[in-house]
């Protein structure tokens, strides 16, 4: 047998035991004439004892033991000294009669300990080591445990796990496609599924009834700490189902994975809230709801009612209302200003007032309005005295709002009221059907071209489509939108209809998605689905700021793997075989 226990086993009850243990050395310490190993393997850390005076020869050979060796030992189980509370292992020690030494190792570049001393960049290179240390393994292990209850939870409910080819045509979902040519077809190009969204629909056609599939989806667009070119799907279709059904299924997988994982048990439905408003009180399709700090429209209170020209000449202005912070520094506020005046935000300037303790107010326009007018600001804002009332205002509403949830959510870490440890999930609904891209010069589709519009508004789509609501979801936790599905077109003639309002001609529709087109025309079931982004649930789960931290090997922010150096160039003998010719003008 290599090893009789691993290495987060044993306990006082095995004191006298012969063992045999396998694993990595963590660290060695030599005390006196002892040399005390530390033995990790992923279950845990158990100490070694070697001692001179009883097997000095060993002993040697112990002090000799580099970082992150591999070996096997034999030895007795022994209740230790002094006990360390911290290790689940610590009440005992081993004492080493045998030592083999399986493999040597290099020094490694960054220590093996939950504090690391290595940089992002460094672990990511040696990714394989970075994974032994704890704290990332866990992670690495939560998803496992994750993806089993995703699919105890799914198979319970009647849904079969099928898995579809990643070797596809386009699948819009917003993003660019990566590509991969073809040897065989000169010239032509496969694309990896952005989702395997065309084709879960097909499986409903082909009468699958409830399909899952936890499965790689690839978008090539600017990455983000909750985005990565290549990231993980639960995804899931439903047949003969109504937007109640699809939600009520995966709000009791959401249930169902608190209450496995986080012990957390939900009871009540989660909150519903229509797009409209949460762009209204949160400036955010995916707001974070754990905490208030809703905006107010002040467009009544400071539009034309003083000389203060910002304002006058703004199409939106809107105040969040931060209890206790009239005690803010200028300098606090200056670095509020620069905050939102940065690139990514874009905002020109903030304008701030005081409650004061006598419920006056003092604020950076003051001479721009009269006392009545601000005081009419702190009713509307519903203000108290020691309160600070932060405004933002602009010439495009929607942009306006989304600088002011920036606002929002820095105001809401710097008041420490975005705490890791708590859940707070909803359903925002009601999205629209469509959304106006400047880069395109047209309307495009909000969720998919597959989403079906709310029946009360199908008569919209000829007048105005652009006011056409979907049948589309999205589950909200903490900020980051967690999942998101629609009930789908199953009738040929409305999904032609999307097609030419998204400005598709029939002939390039055909081209396309011909094949969905014809697959309806052969008995398609009403369905829906939607799928739940596995990397963000993990993280979300596991407290973490990227989701990069529980992927086993993930891209860095270029979209690189640096282990591997991928992605990277190919020799001259592929390209010919595949037809490319390479043509940069400017290497990068
Ligand atoms: P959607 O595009 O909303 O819908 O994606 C579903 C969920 O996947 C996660 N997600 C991502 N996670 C990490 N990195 C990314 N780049 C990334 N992009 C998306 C999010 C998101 O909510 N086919 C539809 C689903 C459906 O209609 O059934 C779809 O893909 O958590």
């Amino acid at each position: 047998m290599f090893r009789t226990n691993t290495c987060g086993e044993l306990r006082l009850t095995d004191a006298g035991k012969t063992v045999t243990l396998a694993g990595w050395v963590q660290r060695t310490r030599k005390m006196g004439g002892m040399t005390f190993v530390d033995l990790r393997d992923r279950y845990g850390i158990t100490q070694l004892v070697f001692n001179e005076e009883i097997n000095a020869e060993l002993c040697e050979k112990a002090n000799k033991l580099g970082r992150e060796f591999v070996i096997q030992i034999t030895g007795t189980v022994n209740e230790r000294e002094s006990k360390n509370k911290n290790l689940p292992t610590g009440d005992v020690e081993i004492i080493v009669s045998e030592l083999n030494v399986l493999n040597a190792s290099l020094t490694p570049p960054f220590t093996i300990e939950d504090n690391t001393d290595g940089g992002d960049d460094i672990r990511m290179k040696y990714r394989y080591l970075d994974l032994r240390r704890h704290a990332v393994r866990e992670n690495i292990e939560l998803r496992h445990k994750m993806t089993m209850e995703v699919r105890r939870y799914l198979d319970s409910k009647g849904f079969l796990e099928i898995e579809t080819p990643m070797l596809i045509g386009s699948t819009p979902e917003g993003a660019r496609d990566f590509v991969v040519p073809s040897r065989m077809n000169p010239g032509r190009f496969y694309a990896l599924p952005q989702s395997p969204q065309t084709l879960k629909q097909l499986l409903m056609v082909a009468g699958m009834d409830r399909y899952f599939q936890i499965v790689k989806c690839f978008r090539d667009e600017d990455l983000r700490a909750d985005r990565q070119p290549e990231f993980t799907q639960i995804d899931c279709e439903m047949s003969f189902v109504e937007q109640e059904d699809v939600i009520s299924t995966f709000e009791g997988m959401a249930k169902h994975l608190f209450k496995e994982l986080r012990g957390v048990e939900l009871t009540e439905p989660f909150p519903r809230m229509p797009w409209s408003e949460a762009m209204r009180l949160y400036g955010s399709d995916k707001p974070d709801t754990r905490f208030g700090m809703e905006f107010v429209e002040l467009m009544d209170v400071l539009k034309g009612t003083g000389e203060f020209g910002v304002f006058n000449d703004a199409a939106y202005i809107g105040g969040i209302c931060a209890e206790g912070c009239a005690s803010y520094t200028r300098k606090q506020l200056d670095q509020l200003t620069d905050f939102v005046k940065r690139s990514q935000i874009g905002a020109k300037g903030l304008v701030y007032a005081r409650v004061q303790e006598d419920g006056s107010v003092k604020s950076s326009v003051d001479k721009f309005y009269t006392p009545e007018v601000l005081n009419q600001l702190k009713e509307a804002m519903q203000a108290k005295p020691g309160d600070l009332i932060l405004i933002m205002s602009g010439d495009d509403a929607m942009k306006t709002r989304k600088q002011l949830c920036e606002l929002r959510l820095e105001m809401g870490n710097r008041l420490g009221l975005r705490d890791k440890n708590k859940f707070s999930l909803l359903w925002v609904v009601d999205f629209p059907m469509f959304e106006w891209s400047e880069e395109e010069g047209r309307l495009m589709a909000m969720h998919h071209p597959f989403t079906h519009p709310k029946d009360e508004d199908i008569p919209l789509l000829d007048t105005n489509p652009a006011a056409v609501r979907a049948d589309a979801y999205d589950m909200v936790c903490n900020g980051v939108e967690v999942g998101g599905g629609s009930i789908r077109i199953h009738d040929p003639e409305l999904q032609n209809k999307m097609f030419e309002i998204l400005g598709f001609t029939k002939e390039k529709a055909q081209e396309q998605f011909g094949f969905l087109m014809n697959a309806f025309k052969y008995g398609a079931p009403p369905h829906g689905g939607l799928a739940y982004g596995l990397d963000r649930w993990v993280s979300l789960f596991a407290g973490l700021d990227s989701i990069r931290d529980c992927i086993a090997f993930p891209k860095n922010n270029s979209g690189r793997d640096v282990m591997l150096d991928a992605p990277s160039c190919i020799d001259q003998k592929q390209l010919d075989e595949l037809n490319l010719i390479v043509d940069i003008k400017e290497e990068k």
